[in-house]
């Protein structure tokens, strides 16, 4: 695999000097895509050098390079992963035909669907997660914050690149959309719910980056099944970037947890009261924290029953998690899967085409994976020897989307009454004070090894570097 030639104007190795047309069109977004990174990236991050990560090239020893970069001249490229001339696709009623190397005519609205909707994601996090430089806790987050901002934005890039390639004029315009929408916006908002959500707070960033990004792992293992190979092989290598934004989701909150661990062993109580005065998060308001993060991250899938689902499966554009190595059909007729409904009051789980269920099953994977990592923190508390444990609430808890929206379930599981919701509410999300009080415990910490009170440093810094190292040197 060639290395990318980072003097081009758009660093790439998909020979776009090769296209002249695609390349004026996609010379023609970047200054708009630019300034769109000034008016809404990360705010007061000019001029930092920061110690990023850039690819160079796809293949295991040039994805991960690592320099300063002055921010704004971060170079956004365009990296699919080799092409596999023998690549078929594999599930849905074209099963076994050659991977499609052009947007078949039938299905080419719901492709430009489905890659809109997935790039109008990466810039709406950038967009929710521009001011938290001014409160970072240490420098060494400093620069993991400013890592997934700039990833973000080359995801958008990938994801332009498809609608410019291949949708024509229709693309062009929704290149253009994709800058113009914002985050939280009332007449322009982003396309999905949690991505009008705010990202206020380093708690609430953590909890993004371990379920929201999550959830990109699972659309992009989904679309990295597609038949549609250009689409495969940019979220293949999209799904190497993420890995490391989970990580700093899983590590954060991990460190929070350590943090918390400490003081509560060193006053010997556990009163959130006492824990707050000492400056640190109580572990219940982690747990609220969480149950929002993953009930809004779970309605990310869509409707437990859905039509579109299966047509994008059918026509082969958006495969199951690991579909290649399921040991089934890949047609998936006359099969089922369970859902749940709500009958005399109770839950209760119904029998649907599986098909038609597609997105329970992708939010089933999700979870699964989600549940792993909450025991990884578990282990955290049990080894400091204190007996709280933190959950994932019930799948039906606080869900917009689909059968269970609006149905009043507890983190249990349990349907309740209006009135018992009313009550309990303040227990089992975040309050207006919670947040208050997370917000209060955000002050900005940037001398290199220096951390604020409520997180704990890390095990290890950014690519073997110590952890007091110059991450990120200010203007
Ligand atoms: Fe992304
Ligand atoms: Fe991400």
């Amino acid at each position: 695999m060639a290395t990318i030639d980072y003097s081009e104007k758009i660093p790439n190795n998909v020979e776009l000097a090769e296209d002249k047309a695609l390349q004026r069109a996609l010379e023609h977004w970047q200054p708009n895509y630019l300034s769109w990174w000034k008016e809404m990236g990360p705010e007061g991050s000019q001029d930092f050098d920061v110690y990023l990560r850039t690819a160079v090239s796809v293949d295991p020893q040039g994805w991960a390079h690592f320099d300063y970069v002055k921010m704004p001249d971060y170079r956004w490229g365009i990296f699919l992963n080799p092409r596999d001339e023998a690549r078929k696709v594999n599930f849905g009623e074209h099963k076994g035909a050659p991977a499609w190397q052009e947007v078949p005519g039938e299905h080419r609205a719901n492709l430009r669907r489905i890659v809109v909707t997935q790039g109008d994601t990466e810039p709406a996090s950038v967009e929710q997660q521009r001011h938290l430089g001014l409160t970072a806790p240490s420098m060494y987050d400093l620069r993991n914050l400013f890592q997934v901002n700039v990833e973000e934005g080359r995801h958008l890039w990938a994801m332009v690149y498809l609608l410019h390639k291949y949708f024509g004029r229709d693309g062009r315009e929704e290149a253009e959309a994709l800058l113009e929408r914002r985050s939280g916006d009332q007449d322009n908002p982003r396309i999905l719910g949690a991505f009008n959500e705010r990202t206020p707070d380093w708690l609430s960033f953590f909890m993004f980056t371990y379920f929201t990004d999550r959830d990109g792992k699972f659309q992009l293992c989904a679309l990295a099944e597609s038949g549609f190979d250009p689409l495969a092989r940019t979220t293949k290598f999209m799904l190497t970037e993420e890995a490391h934004h989970m990580f700093v989701g899983e590590s954060g909150i991990s460190r929070v947890i350590q943090r918390t661990c400490e003081v509560i062993k060193q006053l010997r109580t556990d009163d959130p009261a006492k824990i707050r005065a000492a400056g640190v998060i109580d572990l219940p308001t982690l747990q609220r924290y969480l149950n929002f993060h993953f009930s809004v991250t779970i309605d990310l899938f869509g409707a437990d029953e859905s039509s579109n689902a299966a047509t994008f499966y059918n026509s082969g554009l958006k495969g199951r998690f690991e579909e290649t190595k399921r040991d089934d059909d890949h047609l998936l007729h006359g099969q089922t899967y369970k859902v749940l409904a709500v009958q005399d009051g109770r839950l209760v789980e119904r029998e649907v085409p599986m098909l038609n269920a597609l997105n329970e099953v992708l939010r089933d994977d999700f979870i699964k994976d989600s549940v792993a990592g909450v025991g990884r923190w578990n282990k955290v508390i049990e080894k400091a020897g204190l007996p709280y444990r933190l959950q994932t609430p019930h799948k039906a808890f606080n869900r917009r989307i689909g059968a269970l929206a609006g149905v009043r379930v507890s983190p249990d599981g349990r349907v309740v009454s209006d009135a018992e919701w009313a009550q309990r509410e303040r227990d089992w999300l975040p309050t207006a004070e919670d947040r208050a009080f997370v917000t209060s415990l955000m002050g900005r910490v940037v001398e290199p090894g220096k951390f604020a009170n409520w997180i704990a440093p890390p095990v290890m810094g950014i690519n073997r570097q110590p952890i007091d190292f110059q991450y990120v040197r200010f203007g």
